[in-house]
């Protein structure tokens, strides 16, 4: 499994979508911000896991931030260094993360559906991780798309337009693992360049708060994306603030 997933964060295909939603990580960026007065985060450590080109770190740093970003592919870490220059990027498996991360962050990210790539033990794994890298007085912020959404919601096929790319995506969700089936297929000038495909695990609130109270995190409160709704089920993403328990 791990090997389409780090030819898939390795493609250019992969970096150009992530590009092309730069923009929002300043909206990430100011509601983080304020998640941290709100919730009394006193330092200004932050570190952004996985961080892919930096679009949300870019956005922390230019507003007093220190940023380090951790990430798997090289290609997005070499993007990273190049988007954001006050911050500090290092290549590394997020399942490992305390193995070349020492010191402890006042804030820990982990934003835009970036858990259930492997299995449920890793996700585990991952959150423990983090948990040993945020300090006592700090949170920890976790954003997935929402399960019980995307199972009623997610059309079987869908086009996006990230220029040049026309692509499209047949999506299957399979009951039985709780994962997401894509077959993502990129078309330029009329024709097909190149056809992936890849699963994806997704959570439903309660199975993801189970496994952050596991990993040592006590659950603050749960909002829909960077609003501050509370979440609902019917609500696409969802966005977990906790601390250390
Ligand atoms: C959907 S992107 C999100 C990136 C970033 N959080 C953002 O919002 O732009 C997912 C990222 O996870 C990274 N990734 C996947 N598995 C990883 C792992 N085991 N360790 C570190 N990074 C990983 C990929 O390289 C990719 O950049």
């Amino acid at each position: 499994m791990e090997e389409y997933w780090l030819k898939i964060f390795e493609s250019d295909l992969y970096i150009n979508e992530m590009l092309k939603i730069w923009e929002e990580g300043e909206k990430w960026a100011k509601w983080i911000d304020e998640v941290a007065k709100k919730f009394g985060v006193k330092g200004k450590k932050v570190l952004d896991v996985p961080c892919g080109v930096g679009r949300v770190s870019y956005f922390l740093s230019n507003m007093g931030y220190q940023v380090t970003g951790v990430d798997i592919s090289d290609k997005m870490i070499k993007k990273a260094k190049e988007n954001v220059k006050n911050g500090e990027f290092i290549r590394g498996d997020m399942r490992k993360l305390s193995e070349i991360i020492k010191s402890k962050f006042d804030i820990v990210i982990n934003i835009f559906n970036s858990l259930g790539y492997y299995e449920e033990e890793d996700d585990l794994k991952i959150l423990r991780e983090l948990r040993e890298v945020t300090s006592l007085e700090g949170i920890v912020i976790i954003n997935l798309e929402n399960r019980d959404f995307v199972i009623y919601n997610k059309p079987e096929i869908v086009h996006s337009y990230v220029p040049p790319y026309l692509i499209i995506d047949q999506n299957k969700f399979d009951p039985f693992t709780s994962r997401l089936q894509v077959i993502r297929t990129y078309i330029k000038d009329g024709k097909e360049v190149e056809k992936i495909s890849f699963s994806q695990r997704y959570y439903s609130l309660h199975e993801i708060i189970n496994l952050m109270k596991k990993a040592g995190f006590k659950i603050l409160e749960v909002y829909s994306g960077y609003s501050w709704k509370n979440f609902e089920i019917s609500d696409p993403q969802m966005t977990i603030v906790a601390k250390p328990s």
